[in-house]
C-alpha cells in the first residue's frame, strides 16, 4: 500500500460521499415535493370543501325559496272581511283620462289578474264584461274596478267579450262566451257578469258567490237607487260555476236590448233556486251616461221569449252557444275575447 493506494482510498470516500450526498438529495427532494403536493392537496381539499359547503348553502337557500309555493299552499286563508274596505266613495269619472294612466295605476295586474300575496283568496272570480264600442266606459271601469277587487282579497281575472261586426248586440250569448272561455284558463269558482257603464261605489259589495244566485246593482244614481223593477236581475249578477251551469247558461236567442236578464232570474227560479241581494247601503252602483247604441235597439221579441223559458231553457243556453272565435288577447288589464255571431240577424 503506498502513495497511490492511500489516494484510491481517498477517491473512494469521496464517491461514497458524493452518492450518499446524492441520495440526501432525492430524499430531500421526492419528500419536499411531496410535502408541496400534500399542502397543494390539502388546499385544493380546502377549496373543495368551501365550495362544497356554498353549494350546499346556496341548495339551502334555493330549497328555501322553492319551499316558498309550499308555503303559500299551507298558506291562512284570507279573512271573511277583507281589513282593506273603505266603504262608500264618491266616483270621479275624469274626461281626460288615459290608457297609460289606468295602466300605471295598476301596474301589478297582468293579463287582467291578480290575487292577494299575503293570504289564499276566498273564492277565485271570473269578471265577465260583454262589450262593443263603448272604450272610454271600458277604462273608467278598469279604472275603479281593479283596486276594488283588490282590497276585497280576490284572486281574479277580469274578461271583456267583444262582438264583432255590426249584427245585433247580444249580451247575454257574449257571457255564455265568456264563461266557457274563461273555464279553458282557469277553474273559476264564481262569475261576475258585469255590464260596462256600472261601477260599484262601495266595496262592502263583495265580487264573491253565495249559497244562491246573487243580484248586485240593487241601486244605481240613475234610478235614485231604487230597485228597477220587483225581480230585477240585470247589469251585475254573481253566479257559481254550477249554479251557472244549472240553468244552462244564458238564453242564446236575445238580440238587442232588454229581456236576457229576466229570463236568467226565470231559469235560475225554476231550478229552485232564490234570488239574493246584498243591502241597499252597499249594493250601489254609477251609471255612467250614455244614449242608446245603434245595433242595440230594443228587443220587440222579449215579451214571447220570457213566455217560452220553461220550454226552452234546457236546449237553448251553454250547450247550444255557437260563435267563431276570432281572437284571445291578453291585455295587461283584461283577456279580451272577440267573437263573431255570423249566424244572428242583421240590424234593419
Ligand atoms: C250618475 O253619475 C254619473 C257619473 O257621475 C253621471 O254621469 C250621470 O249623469 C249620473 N246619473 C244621474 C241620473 O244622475
Amino acid at each position: 500500500m503506498g502513495l497511490s493506494s492511500a489516494i484510491l482510498h481517498l477517491f473512494y470516500k469521496f464517491k461514497l460521499l458524493l452518492l450518499f450526498t446524492l441520495c440526501m438529495m432525492v430524499v430531500a427532494w421526492v419528500t419536499s415535493s411531496y410535502l408541496v403536493d400534500n399542502i397543494q392537496e390539502t388546499s385544493k381539499v380546502k377549496i373543495l370543501e368551501e365550495s362544497f359547503m356554498k353549494a350546499a348553502m346556496l341548495e339551502k337557500e334555493n330549497q328555501q325559496t322553492m319551499e316558498v309555493p309550499t308555503v303559500k299552499s299551507t298558506m291562512s286563508h284570507c279573512p271573511a272581511l277583507s281589513p282593506y274596505l273603505q266603504g262608500s266613495s264618491k266616483l270621479k269619472f275624469k274626461a281626460s283620462l288615459t290608457l297609460e294612466e289606468v295602466l300605471k295605476e295598476n301596474s301589478q295586474v297582468a293579463k287582467g289578474r291578480h290575487r292577494p300575496a299575503e293570504c289564499l283568496a276566498l273564492q277565485r272570480v271570473a269578471i265577465l264584461i260583454p262589450h262593443r264600442n263603448r272604450e272610454k266606459h271600458l277604462l273608467y271601469l278598469m279604472e275603479h274596478l281593479h283596486p276594488f277587487l283588490q282590497r276585497q282579497q280576490l284572486d281574479y281575472g277580469v274578461y271583456v267579450i267583444h262582438q264583432a261586426g255590426n249584427t245585433k248586440f247580444n249580451r247575454a250569448k257574449l257571457l255564455n262566451v265568456g264563461y266557457l272561455e274563461a273555464l279553458k284558463e282557469e277553474n273559476w269558482d264564481c262569475f261576475i257578469f258585469h255590464d260596462v257603464d256600472l261601477v260599484p261605489e262601495n266595496d262592502f259589495n263583495m265580487y264573491m258567490c253565495d249559497k244562491q244566485p246573487k243580484h248586485l246593482v240593487v241601486g244605481r244614481n240613475n234610478t235614485g237607487y231604487r230597485l228597477r223593477y220587483q225581480g230585477y236581475f240585470g247589469g251585475v249578477t254573481a253566479l257559481t260555476r254550477d249554479q251557472f251551469s244549472k240553468v244552462n247558461g244564458f238564453s242564446n236567442n236575445y238580440w238587442g236590448w232588454g229581456g236576457e236578464d229576466d229570463d236568467l232570474r226565470i231559469r235560475v227560479e225554476l231550478q229552485k233556486m232564490k234570488v239574493m241581494r246584498p243591502s241597499l247601503d252597499v249594493a250601489r252602483y254609477t251609471m255612467i251616461f250614455h244614449t242608446r247604441d245603434r245595433g242595440n235597439e230594443e228587443n220587440r221579441e222579449r215579451m214571447k221569449l220570457l213566455r217560452q223559458v220553461s220550454q226552452m231553457w234546457k236546449t237553448d243556453g251553454l250547450n247550444s252557444c255557437s260563435y267563431k272565435l276570432l281572437s284571445v288577447e291578453h291585455n295587461p288589464l283584461y283577456t279580451n275575447i272577440t267573437v263573431d255571431f255570423n249566424i244572428s240577424p242583421k240590424i234593419s
